[in-house]
């Protein structure tokens, strides 16, 4: 097994039932993952990669994730299928592709699953969203929800503040979980909610809660790759940094633009001479 190809090729990919079959047991290990080699590095260690749509604002530098497309969507999500071979796919339905109806979310779902090879989608809503996903499920799409803090809500909401203070939308929120759990979604994150109200969804619904910004107590977590790997200045009270890839790139590129500039860089060792032949590949070419 190489450092490049963690996961031997043959090895089988974690399926949606196997996802939804440790509620309450070992721990749901997930990351976003938005391009191939990316993929490829993460899925020996998740039981999920998720295309989040985040990729907006993480690769693409726009201020939010709603002008995110679908085509956009299928495009990355193809590369992190063709990147992992061991940890399942979901990936997100970009907003206005999927609130319209049943139907069009169906179709638009279905074009995912199909371009990219994903196993499953993820959608933001909660209660008004049961229908949509209770019509997929039954079709053969299986749904991740993704309730509490829904960035896609962003312009309603009023920015990103925790969910579920007060006791009003504590319940509501609370009433959303079981509403897309009893719709059939195989699990549902729970992202920025206050951590008691976290606690009390895993209690109380029979399918994974997956927590970003929630509690230790969900079954599984989440976090953007980018923020724990640390290539961002500023990140929210959730995140904890595993590595500082943004100064390991930025001394990086100190370095080569010194290197470039002062003329160490190319030195012969990366330059194509003129290599002569040895003796004995001479000899085998002439038999
Ligand atoms: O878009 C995303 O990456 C997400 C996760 C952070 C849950 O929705």
């Amino acid at each position: 097994m190489s450092h490049q190809t963690p996961t031997p090729a043959n090895a089988p990919r974690v399926t949606i039932p196997a996802v939804r079959a440790k509620k309450g047991g070992e721990k749901i290990v997930i990351l976003t993952a938005y391009t191939a080699p990316v993929a490829k590095l993460l899925d020996a260690h998740c039981d999920m990669l998720m295309v989040g749509d985040s990729l907006g604002m993480v690769v693409y530098g726009l201020d939010s994730t709603l002008p995110v497309s679908l085509e956009m969507m299928i495009a990355h999500g193809a590369a992190v299928v063709r990147g992992a071979h061991h940890a399942s796919v979901v990936v997100d339905m970009p907003f206005g592709s999927y609130q319209a109806s049943s139907e069009q979310a169906f179709l638009n779902a279905a074009r995912v699953l199909k371009e990219t090879g994903a196993a499953s989608v993820k959608m933001e809503g909660g209660s008004e969203l049961a229908p949509t996903i209770q019509f997929l499920t039954a079709r053969g799409i299986p749904v991740m929800a993704h309730i509490g803090l829904m960035p896609q809500h962003m312009n309603q909401l009023g920015g990103f503040k925790t969910q579920g203070k007060e006791a009003a939308h504590r319940k509501a929120i609370l009433e959303d979980a079981r509403a897309v759990a009893k719709a059939g979604a195989y699990a549902v994150v729970l992202e920025g909610v206050v951590e008691s109200l976290a606690e009390e969804i895993t209690r109380a619904i029979d399918i994974p809660t997956i927590g970003i910004g929630a509690s230790p107590t969900c079954d599984g977590q989440v976090l953007v790759v980018d923020d724990m790997l640390g290539m961002f200045e500023h990140s929210a009270r959730f995140v904890k940094k595993y590595a500082d890839l943004r100064g390991v790139i930025a001394d990086a590129a100190q370095r080569y633009a010194s290197e470039v500039r002062g003329g160490q860089f190319p030195d012969a060792s990366h330059c194509y001479g003129v290599v002569k032949p040895s003796a004995s590949a001479v000899k085998g070419k002439r038999k």
